[in-house]
């Protein structure tokens, strides 16, 4: 029988990738090529973990949801709209946010489940503590490393 925590965590997985791909779709501004690319590349990401995620609860003879019906299973807030640069940063940091606490409840799983989401969290933390935190807006006043400023 499917664990109702690999059944939630599949059909956030999939809600995220489509919340990634409509930031693919909606970001506005200079900056769109490359915020265009970085949410596709959240989106094949996501979608390729909701995949497994899935199959696993079909494995264990739960039922895997199609993205609308996932949505509502776990009343997944509706969020299209058209993003800026810094707001397209905001969402990857509350979704992703979201997948790394998500791939925690899931490792006291099975093995295999147990360590698709160590692997899968790996991931995610670092695109979250990294990648999307080096996007943020940066701060006035920031460290210096002591160089001479040219
Ligand atoms: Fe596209």
């Amino acid at each position: 029988m499917v664990s109702s925590k690999l059944q939630t965590a599949a059909d956030i997985f999939t809600c995220a990738a489509g919340d990634f791909k409509s930031v693919h779709w909606n970001v506005r501004g200079p900056e769109f090529d490359v915020m265009h690319e970085v949410a596709q590349h959240y989106y094949e990401e996501a979608a390729k973990d909701a995949d497994e995620l899935s199959e696993w609860t079909a494995a264990h003879e739960g039922i895997a949801l199609n993205p609308n019906d996932a949505s509502s299973r776990i009343s997944w807030p509706t969020d299209s709209k058209t993003y800026t640069r810094d707001a397209a940063v905001a969402k990857f940091t509350d979704v992703i946010t979201t997948l790394v606490a998500t791939l925690e409840t899931l490792l006291d799983e099975g093995t295999a489940i147990a360590n698709l989401a160590a692997t899968r969290s790996e991931f995610w933390t670092k695109e979250l503590s990294y990648f999307n935190k080096s996007r943020e807006p940066t701060q006035q006043g920031g460290s210096s490393l002591g160089g001479s400023s040219l």
